[in-house]
């Protein structure tokens, strides 16, 4: 099957995702799937879309070959794509425009959503003030400990910050408690900040994250002449890691690598590996690939990343990885924050620590090619959110 016709009008990327919701959702999310598709054809959203893009998120961002970490590595060239340079400061932010423009063509008045690490939290509140939107973004009490910048930030932009308890306090719960409020008021938007959950939220952040290797791919032709020999993203539910790869699908001999978080170790039962260790089974409404305990119930995740912290992961991921398009790997906590360390140092960059696993497994694949080879970090956002927590937690 051709992976760019995917999904399937059902949602179905192979086995993996579909909808499984209850009743009250299912007839709104039908009607968001219409909406979706019809929009997604039009060429007047589509010149909006794009011209948003570029006015107000900054894009293209940048592809940067980083000289110093190639002289230092001595392998292959490692270019940067710079999603840390888009307002806002990470790869989300081109999700929330597309979404918050459907919202506002639907004539959407609130906007509610979940998040992590806080960077799609921060892009929703940035958009519903862009749109003159009210804006609830539920976030974990750990997640919202580890990154106090993104809360002031939300904060300042004029969204409601609500602080989740249950469960774990992070984004799996942040989830959960978005999707109840949502049920609970209908006429809001619900904008999801990963390439997960019910269709057609799936294909839509993976088509508003596409642009992300559209653009790489036009720029290394230019810069290199040639095709990358591997595009690198770290993955949490995936949304980054599809934006990039997609546009390199079909380009076989482009090895698409997905860094997962590794945690304490993957051995111990601190990861959040869904693609390396997961099973199949159903999460927040739809199929795929998920942590789980010997009883089959959904196992806890974890990452010091906010980011990476979920137990499962995008339907479309967990699809490539079983017809083996994808290869999975993974990057500790430790790796991470080494990494997060020696690309500021050397390059004077600090990237968000969810993109310091892709740097990390970057570098040790660089390290392994010939100098003449190229490949492409995924750089999905900038560090200032961790730069405090990273300091105080495992550099002091
Ligand atoms: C900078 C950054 N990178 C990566 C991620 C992981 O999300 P995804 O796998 O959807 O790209 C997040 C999530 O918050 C993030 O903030």
């Amino acid at each position: 099957m051709q992976t760019h016709s995917l999904p399937d009008k059902n949602g179905y990327f192979g086995e993996f995702g579909g909808r499984f919701v209850p009743p009250e959702l299912e007839s709104a999310l039908k009607i968001l799937t219409q909406k979706y598709y019809q929009l997604r054809k039009n060429r007047s959203f589509q010149n909006e879309l794009h011209a948003m893009y570029k006015e107000y998120a900054g894009r293209p961002s940048n592809l940067y070959f980083a000289q110093n970490l190639t002289n230092k590595i001595g392998g292959a060239k490692i270019y940067l794509k710079r999603e840390d340079l888009n307002h806002t400061g990470a790869h989300k932010i081109n999700n929330c425009i597309g979404q918050g423009l459907i919202a506002y063509h639907m004539g959407k008045k609130k906007l509610i959503a979940e998040t992590g690490a806080g960077q799609h939290g921060v892009a929703t509140a940035t958009i519903a003030a862009y749109f003159g939107m009210r804006c609830d973004i539920y976030m974990g009490a750990r997640d919202i400990d580890a990154q106090k910048p993104n809360v002031y930030r939300m904060k300042i932009l004029g969204a409601n910050v609500i602080t989740v308890t249950q469960g774990q306090s992070t984004l799996k719960d942040a989830v959960d408690a978005a999707l109840t409020a949502y049920v609970k008021e209908p006429d809001s938007y619900y904008l999801l900040g990963s390439a997960v959950g019910p269709h057609p939220y799936p294909v839509m952040v993976r088509d508003f994250q596409k642009i992300i290797g559209k653009e790489a791919r036009i720029q290394i032709l230019k810069k290199e002449g040639k095709l990358p020999k591997a595009v690198v993203a770290c993955v949490g539910g995936g949304s980054n890691a599809m934006g990039a790869f997609f546009a390199f699908l079909p380009d076989k001999e482009v090895v698409l690598i997905a860094v997962e978080p590794a945690g304490k170790g993957e051995d111990s039962n601190r990861h959040g590996l869904s693609l390396g260790k997961g099973k199949v089974t159903l999460i927040h409404g739809f199929k795929t690939l998920t942590l789980q305990d010997k009883d089959g119930n959904i196992a806890e995740s974890y990452s010091a990343a906010s980011g990476l912290d979920y137990p499962g992961v995008g339907p479309e991921l967990s699809f490539l990885k079983t017809t083996k398009r994808l290869t999975c790997v993974n990057a500790t906590d430790k790796q991470a924050v080494n990494a997060f360390v020696e690309l500021s140092k050397t390059e004077g960059i600090i990237p968000a620590l969810e993109s310091a696993h892709a740097v990390h497994y970057g570098v040790l694949l660089a390290k392994k090619m010939k100098k003449d080879d190229v490949i492409i970090i995924n750089l999905s956002g900038r560090g200032d959110k961790d730069v405090e927590h990273v300091y105080e937690t495992f550099l002091k």
